[in-house]
């Protein structure tokens, strides 16, 4: 069955956690679906773990747009939702409008993601009025990586918490579908979570949210330039593939890869023929 918006509400409201993983390309989206993940988030984490940028400030619409068809062609059942990069909503509701549109028209996806409180309400509620969901997303908000200084935890003291509350309450207001916190106080995003009606997912805010979301690279052990405190490694799939890469070069090299069982068979006239072919000089 589908994931959709509702379902996500229906599971906050049954206490049945939320389980969301960031996506990029169309076989690992379908390997997720088939294991049964609930939501895809096509993440500007893409800038850094697909494209080897050093923040996702780079990410373009364009870089939205073709990783989040492949997503979606490999999404049966979850719910895809398609981040909105840096720029292409801060500056107007009107930008915001078209760019949601697009992810959703031509990306496939079945809502946007934004980051931002309060200073982005106008553009959430005029998102959501073109019957476009918006995912919103508060505390780490990587997009703001330069004004916050760096990849830190935030909302540790209580002015910036309280105010953190203030952005759940009007992003909830604005219109949005559910929440994402990263890296903020696990009590602070438990008690955040209980005070909404739309659910929270957290990366790094402990075990208190509706739900949960990890960037898949991390969780894989694929990618090693940072590994945050809250990622747990659930394989090590950086390894298995660095042998199987290992086994390909090893076996190559010795030449016991291809065997017969990898090769085409052709009759032995038919390389006589050639032959004779070549011989009288026709090729
Ligand atoms: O871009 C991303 O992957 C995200 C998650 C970290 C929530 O926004």
């Amino acid at each position: 069955m589908k994931t959709t918006v509702l379902t996500l509400k229906e599971q906050k409201q049954k206490g049945d956690k939320i389980t969301m993983l960031t996506a990029y390309d169309y076989s690992t989206a379908k390997i997720m679906d088939e294991a049964g993940i609930e939501c895809l988030l096509v993440g500007d984490s893409l800038g850094m773990v697909m494209l080897g940028y050093d923040s996702t400030i780079p990410v373009t619409m364009a870089d939205m747009l073709h990783h989040t068809k492949a997503v979606a062609r490999g999404a049966k059942n979850a719910l895809v939702v398609a981040d909105m990069p840096f720029m292409s909503y801060q500056v107007s509701a009107e930008d915001a409008v078209r760019n949601a549109g697009r992810l959703m028209q031509e990306g496939g996806a079945q809502a946007v993601k934004l980051e931002g409180g309060r200073e982005v309400c106008g553009q959430i509620s005029a998102i959501t009025r073109a019957s476009i969901p918006v995912m919103a997303h508060l505390g780490l908000t990587p997009q703001s990586v330069n004004a916050l200084g760096g990849y830190k935890v935030q909302a540790r003291e209580a002015e910036a918490a309280h105010g953190l509350l203030l952005d759940a309450l009007a992003v909830e207001e604005a219109g949005a579908f559910a929440l994402v916190l990263e890296c903020i106080p696990a009590k602070l995003a438990e008690w955040i979570s209980r005070r909404l009606s739309i659910p929270t997912i957290g990366i790094g805010a402990g075990a208190g949210c509706d739900g949960q979301v990890l960037v898949y690279q991390d969780m894989l052990a694929l990618y090693s330039d940072m590994c945050p405190k809250f990622v747990r490694r659930f394989a090590d799939a950086g390894e298995v593939m660095r042998q199987g890469f290992r086994g390909y070069i090893d076996e190559v090299k010795a030449g016991s890869f291809p065997t017969e069982e990898h090769s085409f068979k052709m009759p032995d006239e038919v390389l006589s023929q050639v032959e004779e072919m070549s011989k009288a000089g026709k090729y």
